[in-house]
């Protein structure tokens, strides 16, 4: 997608193939920067820290982080031990691990010295591959926006989308933009309703940042408005992204995704979810119960970053002094509310059938490697 008019991608090789940069999403939207990756602690602490994030590009950058490793020290304790590092770096999102897994899996089955441009290629590979997939995501969900667009050819869409599931959060296309942006290619009119997204706030400063580059008619709304414009029939579509759905169709996604799906349900707006299937984890079959949440420091919820007058970045507290404020990163959507699972091979129901039909003996093997 496009950053200042030219194709772009969030992470890339160093020349040289000792480094990785990535775009440094923390800075976004005042300004665009880039961060070097030198070492696996490099990439644990853009992961933790949120300098790359969405599922899809914690997955590649982990990935990449192993490569890291494996040009330091390629034996099978160091290459154990960061695998460690980076699956904990953060939990809910399940592409860290299924990224990290299939890389370690390979490089065991590789001579020590072989390892390291084994490990470089392969996540040159998964990087490659999310593309690939994003992009044939969009193709599918694009059919759902055309049918929603013959039903209303004199207007354009509005959907509603909630964090950041573009570009952004993958290594290009992004997972529920990618059928705006196949749409927009096609001379398919959306507009698109962009939550805010507290406490980061990945809604008003990455949707609403990569949306204008791309020149995508947008709105950003308050958190709460949602429902408001539902009940008002200016909702379409919800479209999300996703971090972890279960075997059984429960979807992981940005805290207050929950909230959207309710008064989807409620207002009969179809809610759709972006899923690659690298963020279905089938060892899963309760969401509530089983997909770890993860909590964040309360302090992104009681402070709001953002730019002064002066140009500068300023953080100002929120709460009385004191306040004591909890801050869980995701909530789970039960399977019953979700209308359709939109992957890389086809829309199908979220349900424990639908998301089987996904699994033929042919590609059993990849998808199931975890
Ligand atoms: O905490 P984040 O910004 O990593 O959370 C991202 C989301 O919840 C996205 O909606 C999800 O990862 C899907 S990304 C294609």
């Amino acid at each position: 997608m496009l950053l200042n008019g030219r194709p772009s991608r969030t992470i890339w090789p160093a020349a040289g193939a000792d480094a990785v940069t990535v775009l440094d999403q923390r800075a976004l939207p005042h300004r665009v920067e880039s961060l070097v990756l030198r070492s696996v602690d490099d990439a644990v602490h853009a992961i933790a820290d949120m300098a790359v994030r969405g599922a899809p590009l914690i997955g590649v950058t982990a990935a990449y982080g192993l490569a890291l490793q494996a040009r330091a020290d390629a034996g099978d304790a160091a290459l154990q031990r960061a695998a460690g590092q980076l699956e904990a770096s953060r939990p809910t999102a399940v592409n860290l691990a299924w990224a990290v897994r299939r890389m370690l899996a390979e490089l065991m089955r590789c001579p020590v010295g072989e390892r390291a441009p084994r490990a470089w290629r392969l996540a040159a590979q998964l990087a490659d591959d999310d593309v690939a997939v994003n992009e044939r995501l969009g193709e599918h969900g694009v059919a759902l926006l055309r049918a929603l667009a013959s039903r209303a050819p004199n207007r354009p869409l509005n959907v509603l989308t909630h964090c950041n599931a573009g570009w952004l959060a993958t290594v290009d296309w992004g997972t529920a933009l990618a059928p705006v942006y196949r749409a927009q290619a096609e001379g398919l009119a959306v507009h698109v309703w962009v939550d805010e997204t507290r406490p980061r706030n990945q809604g008003a400063s990455l949707t609403a940042f990569e949306l204008r580059e791309q020149g995508v008619p947008h709105t950003v709304i308050a958190d709460n408005a949602g429902g408001h414009l539902m009940q008002r029939d200016q909702v379409d579509a919800v479209i999300v992204g996703c971090d972890r759905v279960t075997a059984s169709g429960d979807v992981a996604n940005k805290i207050g995704t929950y909230l959207k799906a309710l008064a989807a349900r409620d207002c009969g707006v179809p809610f759709w979810v972006a899923m690659p299937l690298s963020t279905l984890d089938r060892s899963l079959h309760d969401g509530l119960a089983e997909i770890p949440i993860e909590q964040r420091r309360a302090r992104e919820v009681t402070h709001l970053a953002g730019r002064a007058s002066d140009g500068s970045t300023v953080e100002v507290q929120l709460v009385p002094d004191g306040t004591p404020a909890l801050n869980p990163a995701f909530d789970v959507t039960p399977a019953r509310l979700v209308s359709a699972l939109i992957t890389e091979h086809g829309v199908v129901p979220a349900t424990r059938e639908g998301l089987s039909s996904l699994f033929d003996v042919r590609q059993r093997e990849p998808i199931d490697g975890r």
